[in-house]
């Protein structure tokens, strides 16, 4: 029986709950009220399935919803407190956010940028990427924002795929006090794409650059140029951003929002799951470069006129106490962060927290990664001081917005440590098996969504039949995030992690086929396998096997080094592995395809299923004493 603990915000609406599940077309036709159209939407859903269409004939501009119409009142409001890493900070308003995205937007039109054409943004955390990516939405220009931990190949990749004609970065980044040089990186990215046609350089170190004819730099472009913009009245399905992410494939994917459909998701989720106030100071640790910072730090809050904290730089910089800090200067109501953020903290020790004042807290949240009920606890009782409801919320990149999670703005449900609770209001979630037929509950299961939803993606950029492949093919008219759950006796769900290729790093997607061929591209590789082996921290660390060719003379010392540098330049140092084996062989079915199953059991310590399909049982052996290693090397240095 798992633990329990009812602890609401006073709400009880089950009506919405129940009209919604009886008709969620209408649901959501009254929810995208709440936003500001230009011009009023015909059809509420168009379903073309695997194609939805939201809101036909609606035309909207997000630049618009998140600045325009908060002027009247709130112009004076801050929308932004800005936290530097080294200690600085900013106090944006709606109003200066409001002439600065008028004043970009004018920039990028100065430089050619039309409707449709796409800006890539690689920029550190500071409020000049919310500037940038609103600047592209109030002029119909497609933002790429791509995370500033991404090495130049993987910009590259993702720069060419989109066909991005301008860019935008900084000279460089704070990270732990030292200075990443984004500028440069940008140099080698853009090196031959020849239709990048500018480049816009925030200086926000003041780290020497070069300056190329290409180049412009943000402070010169932003000086003489009108403040005012009108927004772009927009077909609700005009794509809003593109973001790359990993997926079972070496490619990462362009997941392709809309807008009117994006926003309407995202308005409802903030009220409901963070019950948003017009007091509230709120507070997500997300980096904008993933799609929780695009949802919960840039679009929810600013369509809702909300005052939230931006914060540049590592949660445990200079010390470990700078979160809780941030916390206690600005008043915090509301923190929504990542278990590996909490598991950090947690080892820290509770003496740090417990010697913050951190009353003004009253509700909690978590993304990314499955929660461990006993960090769920810690959270709980030493940052919430058990008054604060958790919401642990499950989404993807893919949803766009939230779509399990308790929803204390909405109703006072009992929470269960560990688990997502129920599916938000209109979306019916199932957990079936192979087949597709519902598991009985508490059987793990895959999970699926049945029906359409506001803020799903459109697609994936330039790629129809890989969106229809990806997520709509292993099951008839369901979509197929890739993840393990179980229903329990009340209905509720649990997230029991990926079912496919990818892994979760410190809550960051990672795809094994992107590393693997990054590690084959060595001339002494013949293959490799990489899988995730539990990590106390980050949920899970990368491990590799790899197989060499015969004749190699290098010593695995050197190949180690060479493999782990060749990761951290082509992907980025988020997808370094703990640990590289080398190893005489994989484990492979007759057919020849590496039995990932088998090597996550190992690594996971699990039993080791049915392994008659193996091409050489010699290989689960090898892999297995490689694993008996791993183990004893843990134990002794835990001793
Ligand atoms: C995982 C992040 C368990 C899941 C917003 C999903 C979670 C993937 C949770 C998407 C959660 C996200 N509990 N697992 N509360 N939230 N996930 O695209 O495996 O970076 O498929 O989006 O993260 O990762 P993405």
């Amino acid at each position: 029986m798992a633990d329990v603990f009812t602890i609401g915000l006073g709400h009880n609406s089950p009506e919405i709950r129940k009209n919604a599940n009886f008709d969620f077309i209408s649901f959501w036709n009254e929810q995208a009220k709440n936003l500001s159209w230009f011009s009023p939407w015909t059809t509420t859903l168009d379903w073309n399935p695997p194609f939805a269409r939201w809101f036909v004939d609606g035309t909207i501009n997000a630049s618009y919803n998140t600045l325009d119409i908060h002027q009247a009142i709130k112009s004076e409001k801050t929308a932004i407190f800005w936290e530097g890493e080294d200690g600085t900070s900013r106090k944006i308003t709606y109003g200066y956010l409001f002439a600065e995205v008028q004043k970009f937007s004018n920039v990028l039109k100065s430089l050619g940028v039309k409707k449709g054409d796409r800006v890539t943004i690689y920029l550190p955390m500071v409020p000049e990427i919310v500037i940038a990516m609103l600047g592209c939405a109030r002029i119909g220009a497609i933002h790429t924002v791509v995370f500033s931990g991404f090495s130049a190949t993987s910009i590259q990749d993702r720069i060419n795929d989109s066909k991005s004609k301008i860019v935008i970065t900084a000279d460089g980044g704070y990270r732990r006090g030292k200075i990443i040089k984004l500028k440069q990186t940008i140099d080698d990215a853009i090196n031959g794409l020849d239709f990048v046609e500018h480049v816009i350089v925030l200086e926000r170190t003041k780290t020497p650059i070069h300056l190329t004819s290409k180049d412009k730099l943000w402070n010169d472009v932003m000086k003489n140029v009108s403040s005012i913009c009108t927004a772009e009245p927009l077909p609700s399905d005009h794509p809003l951003f593109i973001l790359y992410t990993s997926g079972t494939t070496g490619k990462p994917k362009g997941v392709l929002h809309g807008t009117g459909g994006y926003l309407t998701h995202l308005f409802s989720t903030f009220k409901w799951a963070f019950d948003i106030k017009d007091s509230d100071v709120f507070f997500c640790t997300a980096d904008i470069g993933w799609v929780t910072g695009h949802s919960y730090v840039v679009y929810a809050p600013l369509l809702h006129g909300a005052t939230q904290i931006m914060y540049e730089g590592a949660p445990d910089f200079p010390d470990a106490s700078r979160i809780w800090n941030i916390l206690q200067k600005y008043g915090v109501t509301i923190f929504y962060t990542t278990p590996t953020a909490l598991r950090m903290f947690m080892k820290f020790g509770d003496d740090i927290p417990n010697s913050f004042e951190l009353s003004s807290l009253r509700l909690l949240g978590t993304v990314g990664e499955p929660i461990n009920p006993e960090v769920w606890k810690w959270y709980f009782k030493i940052i919430g001081k058990k008054q604060c409801p958790i919401i642990d919320t499950w989404w993807q990149t893919e949803t766009g917005g939230m779509l399990i999670s308790p929803l204390p703005g909405l109703e006072t449900i009992p929470l269960k440590p560990g688990s997502g609770t129920l599916p938000i209001p209109g979306v019916d979630i199932s957990v079936v098996d192979e087949f597709g037929k519902d598991v009985p509950a508490n059987t793990k299961g895959y999970l699926v969504i049945k029906n359409p939803w506001p803020g799903m993606l459109l697609t994936l950029w330039g790629d129809d039949e890989k969106y229809k492949t990806v997520y709509w093919s292993k099951y008839k008219n369901s979509y197929y995030p890739g993840d393990y759950a179980l229903k329990d006796e009340d209905g509720y769900l649990w997230l029991l992690g990926r079912a496919d290729d990818v892994l979760k790093i410190a809550g960051h997607r990672i795809g094994t086929a992107e590393l693997e061929s990054c590690m084959v591209s060595n001339d002494d590789v013949a293959e490799s396998a990489v899988c995730g082996i539990p990590d106390d921290v980050k949920g899970e660390a990368i491990i590799a096997f790899v197989v060499l060719k015969n004749d190699v003379t290098t010593t695995t010392v050197d190949l180690e080094k060479q493999l782990i540098t060749k990761i951290r330049n082509d992907v980025g140092a988020i997808a370094s592995p703990k640990q590289i084996y080398f190893v005489s062989k994989l484990p492979k079915t007759r057919s020849g395809k590496i039995m990932r199953r088998l090597l996550k059991s190992i690594a996971n310590n699990e039993k080791i299923g049915d392994v008659s399909t193996l091409e050489d049982g010699t290989a689960v052996t090898e892999i297995q004493n490689v694993f008996d290693d791993i183990q004893k090397t843990i134990q002794k240095k835990s001793i």
